[in-house]
């Protein structure tokens, strides 16, 4: 990879150890993948942020990192980490936890990393398009390439730090133009009824993208919420980091490609695939974080409604949100539902709240809770996930 003269000096070590070190990942990463040069990020997006999922080579790390000085170059954004005041609270975690989780915050934040804390770093800091971004969070990346059309590739979250630290990233993947173009026409032959058929397709066209960027055909356009969820899902159910919709965007791109066809009995079998049909102890949505529409939605679902004293409503969304809208979630916790905020149920440790089986309505979440948290999941719409936790 080309390097030019300020960069050799920062990997010869001229700029000290921990800049040497992030860059030796870039140039590493840049190698294996062909780069032909690193290109400035307007942001880094990094995860690895909770404790459960990070573990302590993540604490070791940074401490490493931190003692040779380190420190983010760009804006750097953090994802959900395993708790927030509330739910420590809630899940009686032990000392040593709370302790480890805490010092692995502070030590993202000795590297300057900023503590948002959520998957949704573009409601408060929204990228330009066209910009390039060095952001890990599979939701995100997704949702950055397709939604915005900012260019990342979905990176790991040493690389993100390192790109963070040197505030570039090796210029390859969805880095290049000619690398963004669909692969694959998927055609859905119905008309998804709710988000959750809608965001199963996703799951299912993640599965049959097999790398290749999905066109996906003759939907209609879906909200902002609803393309959050549908890149997330695309991203569980495959490697999927960027998709495109039939609109003004894609016109022409769909000429000679391979398509494929699916029906409501296949979105159907992924439902069946991911759910069980057990009673939920807990209900939660926010999977990717709610945004301020979600907010709203669940705030007229829950208007004069009372959560059943056996069940719990856990709404997630970033700290942001949630402090810019003070009566949206007032509305909502009148319900006795909880706004959680810093974390999400499948990074933190959902099984401690006593719970078998978990309402969502996230296929993400769906995917990764048993395998992280030994809880089985349900897979249900918005509107039923309120009728589950709501005596009246
Ligand atoms: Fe976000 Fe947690 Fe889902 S990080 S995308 S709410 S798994």
């Amino acid at each position: 990879m080309f390097l030019t003269r300020d960069e050799e000096r920062i990997l010869d070590g001229e700029a000290g150890p921990g800049v040497q070190l992030a860059m030796r990942i870039l140039v590493k990463l840049g190698d294996v993948f062909g780069a032909e040069k690193l290109v400035p990020v307007a942001s880094a997006h990094v995860s690895g942020i909770s404790y459960k999922t990070a573990g302590d080579a993540a604490i070791e790390f940074l401490r490493e990192l931190r003692e040779m000085g380190a420190r983010a170059s760009v804006p750097a954004t953090t994802n959900p980490c395993g708790f927030d005041e509330r739910l420590k609270g809630l899940l009686q975690l032990p000392g040593e936890l709370v302790r480890a989780q805490e010092e692995l915050l502070s030590l993202y934040e000795a590297v300057g990393l900023r503590r948002t804390l959520t998957c949704v770093p573009y409601y408060e800091l929204k990228p330009k398009s066209a910009s390039h971004l060095a952001w890990a969070e599979s939701s995100a990346v997704v949702y950055a390439n397709s939604v915005i059309g900012a260019y990342t590739n979905r990176e790991g979250a040493p690389s993100a730090l390192a790109a963070a630290i040197i505030g570039k990233t090796p210029d390859y993947g969805l880095h290049r133009p000619e690398n963004r173009e669909p692969g694959l026409r998927i055609k859905a032959d119905f008309e998804p009824k709710d988000e959750l058929e809608l965001w199963a397709l996703g799951f299912l066209v993640g599965e049959l993208s097999r790398g290749d960027i999905p066109l996906l055909e003759d939907l209609r356009t879906p909200s902002d919420w609803e393309l959050k969820g549908l890149g997330a899902a695309m991203a569980s159910g495959g490697m999927t980091a960027m998709f495109y919709i039939s609109d003004a965007r894609s016109a022409g791109k769909a000429e000679g490609l391979e398509g494929v066809e699916v029906g409501r009995a296949d979105v159907e079998d992924v439902i069946e695939r991911l759910s069980s049909s057990d009673e939920p102890d807990v209900v939660f949505v926010g999977c990717p974080h709610c945004s301020a529409e979600e907010l709203g939605l669940l705030a007229s679902l829950l208007r004069g409604r009372e959560i059943r004293p056996d069940r719990s409503f856990l709404i997630c969304t970033s700290r942001y949100l949630r402090d810019a809208h003070p009566s949206l979630i007032s509305a909502i916790e009148a319900s006795g539902a909880l706004v959680v905020v810093d974390t999400c149920m499948v990074v933190s440790w959902v099984e401690r709240l006593g719970a078998d089986v978990v309402a969502t309505n996230s296929p993400k979440a769906a995917y990764y809770l048993p395998g992280l948290s030994g809880v089985e999941v349900r897979l249900v719409n918005l509107k039923e996930c309120v009728e589950l936790v709501c005596s009246r």
